[in-house]
């Protein structure tokens, strides 16, 4: 997916419940296609968040928020030092709705509230 959208000249990507990393990492696929591609890693999971943290120290288009999707200002707000939300930005929940504990908690519709709220933001 996130090659496809950097095919489709997406060059800045929100992964949202971006988990443990695996490999290779959203940021991986994303810079191989597109050297200049950005990444903001966001998980509330404090173990999640450390390892999205790790990346950061050799790369400077690559950053990690801790927050979720019931935080979605705070979290836009740390995203939008590193990404332009005034040029389009792929929004990733990959496996983050899934679980029966976050459907059951989360405000209704939770990714469309962050769309909305990037405009707000980018103001
Ligand atoms: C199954 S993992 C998916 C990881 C990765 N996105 C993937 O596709 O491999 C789900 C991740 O979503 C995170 N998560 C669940 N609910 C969340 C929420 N409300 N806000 C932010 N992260 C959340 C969990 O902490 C976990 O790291």
């Amino acid at each position: 997916m996130v090659r496809f959208l950097c095919g489709a000249g997406i060059r800045q990507f929100l992964d949202i419940g971006s988990g443990l990393p695996a490999s290779p990492n959203v940021h991986e696929v994303a810079q191989a296609c597109a050297p200049d591609a950005r990444v903001v890693y966001v998980d509330n999971d404090p173990m999640a968040f450390l390892h999205a943290e790790a990346p950061i120290a050799t790369d400077s288009i690559t950053s990690a928020v801790r927050g979720g999707l019931r935080g979605h200002e705070r979290v836009l707000r740390g995203a939008a030092e590193l990404l332009d939300f005034g040029k389009p930005v792929a929004l990733l929940f990959l496996g983050t709705c899934t679980t029966s504990r976050t459907m059951t908690t989360l405000p209704p519709r939770s990714p469309a509230t962050f769309r909305r709220s990037r405009l707000e933001v980018n103001s």
